[in-house]
């Protein structure tokens, strides 16, 4: 097919996700789409009294850049749309574009090996204890200046984790063929660096 190398990165709530996405990103340089910020945006425009459907058919690059969307309040909101079948299909075409683009893209999500980009070249699943990403996220939102409390942060995290594996449309789990990385005890750099060989093992297969 005409198109770049995929790499979709699937995992729960702080994992790590996004983190290696981007290093992946520069270390080839590849575009990278953290597709949480879809349905954080889709989630916000929810909050603010628009129709979940709506809002996910009119979202516009501009609408991915507002500060609040890391809030708490708003990833609840998301994750409560991202159960919504027409507001998923309604971000289906942007995700596939983004992804077969020339020149390579990392996709990061819940539904990028399985669903979105089943024909990824490469597919990590990265975990963590669920006490360890809250703590992790509590820090990331304080080193922000978002006023929440640890106990907040871990409800946030397990009640998004319970949903987003539950739901009947595009699930959160690991697609049959992804490589899992559990980054509980395991500094971002040997994560990293564990993606990077993974894909250049992948690229060197198929050159
Ligand atoms: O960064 P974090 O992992 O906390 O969340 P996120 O990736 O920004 O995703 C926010 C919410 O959007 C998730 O809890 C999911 O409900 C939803 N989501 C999804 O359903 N599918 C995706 N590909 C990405 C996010
Ligand atoms: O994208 P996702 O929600 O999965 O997580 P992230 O934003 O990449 O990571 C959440 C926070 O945990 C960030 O502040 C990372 O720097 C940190 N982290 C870490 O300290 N050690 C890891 N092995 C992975 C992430």
């Amino acid at each position: 097919r005409l198109s770049g190398f995929t790499v979709a990165i699937d995992g729960p709530a702080a994992s790590g996700k996004g983190t290696i996405s981007k290093a992946v990103a520069r270390h080839f340089g590849f575009a990278h789409l953290d597709t949480g910020l879809l349905y954080r945006a889709v989630g916000a425009k929810v909050l603010d009294g628009q129709a979940a459907q709506a809002a996910a058919e009119a979202l516009v690059p501009g609408d991915l850049e507002d500060d609040r969307l890391r809030s708490p309040e708003v990833a609840q909101a998301a994750s409560r749309v991202a159960a919504v079948p027409e507001v998923r299909a309604a971000l289906v075409d942007f995700q596939r574009s983004f992804a077969t683009r020339a020149g390579g893209a990392v996709l990061d999500g819940r539904d990028i090996g399985t669903v979105i980009c089943p024909d990824a070249q490469v597919k990590l699943f990265v975990t963590a204890h669920a006490d360890v990403r809250a703590r992790r996220r509590f820090d990331e939102l304080l080193g922000k200046g978002i006023e929440t409390t640890f106990e907040e942060v871990l409800a946030d995290v397990q009640a998004r984790d319970a949903r987003d594996m539950g739901r009947a449309d595009a699930p959160l789990k690991p697609a049959k063929d992804a490589v899992q990385i559990d980054t509980s005890e395991m500094e971002i750099a040997v994560a990293v660096e564990a993606a990077v060989s993974l894909i250049k093992a992948k690229m060197a297969g198929s050159a």
